[in-house]
């Protein structure tokens, strides 16, 4: 199926429309790949990649270049969404040059069209300033993984009316700066509501019930293909971690048992060859 170019301005065309906006990650020319063909909307190279590809504790420890090195791998494999690179922990809190520095070569070397980063009111000032550099990014509120530490654990944010409301602030401030888009992460459904109803720009939760703009998933959780645990948002379509290592116990034990490889995995050569061959071995010794 040929598609067009997913674009920021197709997205708000969406959210106008009141048609769903779909999003997952992906981290690899595969994924990158599959998500395309799936006809997702947008690609996230989030840097959940720490944790379901390079196996870390958490998300803090991904470094720019890590990063980078993932984002171009998806770039090369996904053609039509649009494509979005996870700015990482540290690449953007210390000052807005060095943000406006980072987020340009995800652009530059990684190949993505657009950057995200994670805070509300704290990361405006940022925002504006990589906008304003014409990157455009998507702002990331509620359950922010990259400061887990100060939230206390993976915990739903937004519940009380004092925190409600700061978010409700969080997401203006952030259209205010100039972001495009908005992830909402596991914040009460009816405060999502809310806040998609009062933005411009499109919302995209994930633990944010069915009433943001679109959605997204982490695409290992999706395909069951991360081993430690299945946040209570996910729908799991597939479990791909069990079915890939029957696969593979199958091989070891088709190769135990001569099974593979069979005569049409193999390379023949000709009779006459095979014979000049093992009569010349036979001169020789
Ligand atoms: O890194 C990531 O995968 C994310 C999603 C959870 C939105 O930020």
């Amino acid at each position: 199926m040929s598609r067009n170019k997913v674009t920021i301005l197709s997205l708000q065309e969406k959210k106008q429309a009141g048609e769903p906006i779909t999003m997952l990650t992906a981290y690899d020319y595969p994924t990158g790949l599959l998500v395309d063909r799936a006809g997702i909307d947008i690609i996230l190279v989030g840097d959940s990649l720490a944790m379901v590809v390079l196996g870390m504790e958490n998300t803090v420890s991904v470094t720019v270049d890590e990063m980078l090195h993932h984002c171009k791998a998806v770039a090369r494999g996904a053609k039509n969404p649009l494509l979005v690179g996870d700015l990482p922990f540290m690449s953007y809190q210390v000052d807005p040059r060095e943000a406006v520095r980072n987020a340009g070569r995800f652009l530059k070397e990684g190949g993505m069209d657009v950057v995200k980063l994670e805070g509300g009111c704290e990361v405006a000032r940022t925002v504006k300033a990589i906008v304003d550099a014409g990157i455009p990014v998507m702002g990331h509120i509620g359950l922010t993984p990259q400061t887990i530490s100060k939230l206390g654990g993976y915990r739903v944010q937004g519940k009380d009316v004092a925190s409600a409301k700061a978010l409700i602030d969080d997401a203006h401030a952030l259209e205010e700066a100039g972001a495009f888009s908005l992830i909402l992460e596991a914040i009460p459904s009816p405060l999502a509501e809310l806040i998609s109803e009062g933005l411009r720009i499109p919302t995209i939760g994930i633990g944010a019930g069915p009433h943001c703009d679109g959605q997204v998933l982490v695409t290992h959780d999706l395909i069951g293909l991360f081993d430690r645990f299945v946040p209570k948002f996910v729908k799991q379509y597939a479990d791909t971690f069990s079915s890939t290592v029957e696969a593979l116990e199958q091989y070891r034990d088709d190769v135990l048992e001569g099974a593979f490889p069979a005569a049409e995995h193999g390379y023949g050569m000709s009779e006459e060859a095979l014979e000049t061959l093992i009569a010349e071995l036979g001169q020789d010794s």
